[in-house]
């Protein structure tokens, strides 16, 4: 368990980190957040987390609770008081402390800013067994792209998965169409080769890994296309797999209990899954 968590300007004991009751993130969901993987100490596409963190912060008009300068270094502070090795980093803003009440605060509240850090095993660069998905119909709102803490959607249904036996949920619109999953990107490898993944809108978040995965698959010279697929195509395709911060790109091989090509990681995944590690060992390590 990490030592510390960093709140609203402390390093505090994790044990005994806490915030207000009043604050908007508990009372209202009113808050956004961001998970940067961590690899050999490196921290993966900080600068797009810090720039989607800020477009989330403008699209629900919260500010900056600290400058963006400050917020790298305490994250960095944070890594080595942890010795933060492998795993990720959570950063949270929240409107801040007020009376409840759903409209914003018409007095000037300080936004309240939180991280924390996790330790995980070392990423494999292999693909391990893959993984399975389980379906469920996409019951969230209109603006997917935020990266709010209003989660009770993804929530349910990433526990509906793992009730069923998987290890993801894939989320899947009136169209029959797979949006994302409930907390990755969702992809297939068509019989003809193609790598395919929903276009970013508001229906979706555009993932960070999503967007590293699109200029890794170019440089292999594969071919990427943004488009809906259905749950139907998914099921017939070549491969299957999920991206994010934390599963990097991780083989999808059954969907509903359905397997998926030979029921095996593919090799367009596994290659993927290589290139992104790969990816996420240049640069300088903090810890
Ligand atoms: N989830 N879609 C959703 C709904 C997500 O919550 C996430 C990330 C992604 C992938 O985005 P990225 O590649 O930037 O991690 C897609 C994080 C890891 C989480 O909530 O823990």
């Amino acid at each position: 368990m990490a030592r510390y968590a960093y709140v609203n300007g402390r390093y505090v004991d994790h044990r005994l980190a806490s915030v207000h009751i009043e604050d908007r993130g508990y009372q209202l969901a009113d808050g956004v957040y961001e998970v940067v993987g961590i690899r050999d100490g490196r921290l993966i596409d900080e600068e797009p987390h810090l720039d989607r963190l800020d477009r989330s912060l403008r699209e629900l008009r919260i500010d900056w609770p600290v400058g963006r300068k400050t917020l790298e270094f305490v994250i960095r502070e944070l890594m080595r008081r942890n010795r933060l090795r492998d795993g990720l980093v959570y950063i949270q803003v929240t409107r801040g402390v007020a009376r409840r009440d759903h409209a914003f605060p018409t007095t000037p509240v300080k936004p309240a800013l939180v991280l924390t850090t996790k330790n995980s095993k070392r990423a494999e660069a292999d693909a391990g067994a893959g993984v399975a998905v389980k379906s469920q119909r996409d019951i969230r709102w209109e603006r997917c792209d935020i990266k709010t803490v209003a989660l009770l959607p993804n929530v349910l249904a990433k526990q509906a998965a793992r009730e069923n036996g998987a290890y993801e949920a894939w989320l899947v619109d009136d169209a029959g169409c797979v949006t994302e999953g409930a907390s990755t990107n969702a992809w297939i490898v068509t019989t003809n080769g193609e790598l395919v993944t929903r276009h970013t809108d508001n229906g979706i978040l555009a993932g960070i890994t999503r967007h590293t995965l699109k200029s890794l698959a170019d440089s292999l010279q594969l071919k990427f296309v943004e488009r809906p697929f259905s749950l139907a195509e998914a099921k017939q395709a070549r491969e299957a797999f999920i991206t994010s911060a934390t599963s990097f790109v991780t083989p999808v091989v059954k969907i509903d209990g359905e397997t998926v090509g030979d029921g095996r990681p593919g090799p367009t995944a596994r290659r993927l899954r290589e290139e992104y590690v790969r990816f996420a060992s240049v640069g300088e390590a903090v810890t």
